[in-house]
């Protein structure tokens, strides 16, 4: 009975201590006693990797497999278009104009999402009818918000407001991050429906090429 007891204090703190080690750093297990059963065979998202065999340092490999989970350079999500690769400069903004909007006119489906696009990311500053007139406009917090609907805008080529949605523009901030190259383009079709009808952009093409 005794011995019994004696037992099981001892598995307890074993068990106890073995917790605790685990509790130091919520992010990093403790004390591994079964890697395989703490670490995948797979690699999966976010979960670690068996600091055996692989490195994040790309400096010191000391011969673990290099690996950061990063997309290979140049790799292109399923579905999404090819890179935009025009610099960021006044060259790149001219050369803009050159770009063609890769979609098909928008079906009824994808209108509707890119007017939803467009009402959450850009009616804040330019209103829901692309006048320049969104509560941040209105409310003096953001100044100088282009009225979309302008000649000046109405003849902007597609691919010059793709150049500064992608990049942006003085006191607008780029949307690379928030919206896929689709759907910046999908949005672009949709203002060109919110602008007066006698919409000249076919001819502004046309004439950008010209020039060229
Ligand atoms: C924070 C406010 C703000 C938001 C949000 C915003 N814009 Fe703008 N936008 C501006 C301002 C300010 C300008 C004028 C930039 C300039 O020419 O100085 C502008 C200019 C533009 C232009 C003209 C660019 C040019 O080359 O002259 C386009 C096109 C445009 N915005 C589209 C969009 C679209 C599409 C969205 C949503 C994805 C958006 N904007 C969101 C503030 C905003």
């Amino acid at each position: 009975m005794k011995k019994n007891t004696i037992i099981t204090v001892l598995l307890f703190s074993v068990a106890g201590l073995a917790v605790m080690t685990g509790c130091e750093n919520k992010r990093k297990p403790g004390k591994i006693y079964m890697p395989d059963m703490t670490y995948s065979r797979a690699i999966e998202t976010y979960a670690p990797l068996d600091s055996v065999f692989f490195t994040t340092d790309e400096k010191n490999p000391k011969g673990e497999i290099y690996y950061n989970r990063k997309p290979v350079e140049g790799s292109i999500a399923r579905g999404e278009l090819f890179p935009y690769t025009l610099p960021n400069d006044s060259l790149g903004y001219a050369m803009s104009a050159q770009v063609k909007n890769p979609l098909p006119p928008l079906v009824t489906k994808d209108s509707v999402e890119a007017a939803r696009l467009f009402n959450i990311n850009c009616a804040i500053c330019h209103g829901a009818g692309a006048q320049g007139n969104g509560p941040l406009s209105t409310s003096g917090k953001i100044g100088a918000i282009a009225n979309l609907t302008l000649p000046l805008y109405v003849s902007m080529t597609d691919g010059t407001m793709f150049h500064s949605i992608h990049y942006g523009k003085n006191n607008m901030g780029s949307y690379a991050g928030q919206l896929s190259r689709l759907q910046r383009w999908q949005i672009i079709q949709y203002v060109r429906t919110l602008q007066p009808k006698a919409a000249a952009a076919p001819k502004a093409d046309s004439a950008a090429v010209a020039k060229k």
